[in-house]
């Protein structure tokens, strides 16, 4: 079997290792690195998984997963580097940062995967793109697409593409939880309890996601099926076409892109 380490089990992390555990992974396979002692206990004892230090992740691991915030990769990467034996495949979570960087700071070869993940990992419901480095075979990237199986749905994406999917589907929970948070609010003007409103509102969410992804129907005819005429959705959708909500978004997205391009930028040099 593949042995897998996540460095760093944090949010993603812990998510990740909860997923292959769920998808029949054995502890065995399994381990991770972790700052804090007492989060590291807590975590083994858990999920019965072996917490170990990087040097012991980088040996006994086929597959390196780091899942540290982006901030904090230089010093994890100045550790890495010279304890890497060949033929591991490094898969990276961090957001931002390009299959360049490793590449240039891990030993020569090194086959790198980098992923965007995001956070409906935490209930198995990620979206996953994924992006090989220049070392990465077809292997390895069947490989992590297997892994990443196991807590939700993936893509492969030419690297390129990687701002635009963190703008997305990086960022798109937030601003779908933007919208609810608004639709909630509403609820209240209305005069329904905060709770009642949030479970009507919420409902309706999985609702229509479930439309959108087990019906397979297009948001366009599934929006006309309930916009009946002269009735109350059609006078809800001219306000939002009258506040630009449309442009909005497209707006907000290509923004979040920008600014993902700017981060990255930041990693270039060096
Ligand atoms: N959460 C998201 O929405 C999301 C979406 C897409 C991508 N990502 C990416 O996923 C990665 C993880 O995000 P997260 O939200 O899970 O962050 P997080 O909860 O802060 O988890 C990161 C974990 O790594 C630990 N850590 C840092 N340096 C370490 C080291 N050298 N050795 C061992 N452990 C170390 C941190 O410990 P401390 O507590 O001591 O700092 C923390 O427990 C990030 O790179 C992020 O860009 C996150």
């Amino acid at each position: 079997m593949t042995r897998i380490a996540v460095l760093g089990a944090g949010k993603i992390g812990e998510s990740l290792l909860s997923g292959l555990l769920d998808a029949g992974r054995s502890p065995q396979d399994l381990m991770f690195t972790e700052r804090y002692p007492q989060r590291a206990a807590e975590l083994a004892k858990k999920y019965d998984i072996e917490h170990v230090d990087v040097i012991g992740a980088l040996q006994r691991a086929d597959v390196v997963v780091i899942a540290v915030k982006p901030q904090d990769i230089e010093p994890l990467l100045d550790e890495m580097a010279p304890e890497l034996p060949p033929g591991k495949l490094v898969v990276s979570m961090c957001a931002g940062l390009p299959t360049a960087l490793f590449e240039r700071r891990l030993p020569a070869g090194t086959a790198v995967v980098r992923v965007m993940p995001n956070t409906p990992m935490l209930v198995g419901e990620a979206m996953s793109a994924i992006s090989g480095g220049s070392h990465a075979q077809d292997s390895d990237l069947d490989l992590v697409e297997e892994l990443l199986g196991s807590v939700g749905k993936v893509v492969r994406l030419p690297e390129s593409q990687q701002d635009a999917v963190t703008a997305l589907s990086g960022s798109g929970p937030a601003y779908f939880f933007y919208l609810v948070e608004a639709m909630i609010d509403a609820g209240i003007l209305l005069g329904i309890p905060r709770a009642t409103a949030a479970e009507l509102i919420v409902q309706s969410a999985v609702g229509a996601a479930a439309m959108l992804r087990e019906g397979g129907g297009h948001p366009v005819m599934l929006r006309e099926a309930v916009t009946s005429p002269a009735g109350t959705t059609i006078a809800g959708i001219r306000e939002l076409e009258k506040h630009g909500v449309r442009a909005a978004l497209i707006d907000a997205i290509e923004a979040a892109r920008d600014r993902s391009v700017e981060l990255g930028r930041q990693h270039e040099a060096g």
